[in-house]
């Protein structure tokens, strides 16, 4: 497999994306892939994910240790291969920070990877209870085992 860097976008980088590296992190162990998440506000610049997404990961074998931050666009698109967003809000963030539509060919929606769930955006579960936290984790589960498969078929 070719080295990839990979990104992981949210609103807030405390809930979804920080889930999404620590999922990844965990089923790529290994592989030559390099993983990180921002968001696209800048609320929670430095701090760890939110104690409920942390508490749901953990029994899940999760251990999310990322420090939020904000989306540079002036290295972030260059940096990374693929910068995947969590819903149609982060996308459409995404797409007005990419000024000259230099990098669409590495945005893309994290459930565009899904193979067993059906959904077209990871919502946000910052205002939801605990299942809102264990279906943006199932997505996710799904969606990571689907882009190694799709990696791994690109070698
Ligand atoms: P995230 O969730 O985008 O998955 O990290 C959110 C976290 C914080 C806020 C919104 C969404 N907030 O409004 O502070």
């Amino acid at each position: 497999m070719k080295p990839k860097k990979i990104l992981f976008v949210c609103l807030g980088n405390i809930c979804r994306s920080p889930a999404a590296e620590g999922v990844m992190r965990k089923k790529a162990a290994g592989l030559p892939i390099e993983i990180d998440s921002a968001g696209t506000a800048g609320y929670h610049i430095g701090e760890l994910p939110d104690p409920r997404m942390r508490s749901h990961a953990a029994k899940r074998g999760y251990t999310l240790n990322h420090h939020a931050r904000k989306f540079d666009p002036d290295s972030d698109f260059e940096k990374f291969d693929l910068i995947l967003a969590m819903d149609d809000s982060n996308m459409d963030d995404l797409q007005r920070m990419d000024k000259k539509k230099s990098y669409t060919h590495k945005l893309k929606m994290m459930t565009d990877f899904c193979t067993a769930k059906k959904v077209s955006e990871v919502p946000d579960p910052y205002y939801d209870g605990p299942e809102g936290f264990e279906h943006v984790l199932d997505i996710l589960e799904d969606a990571s085992d689907g882009l190694l498969q799709t990696l791994n078929n690109k070698k």
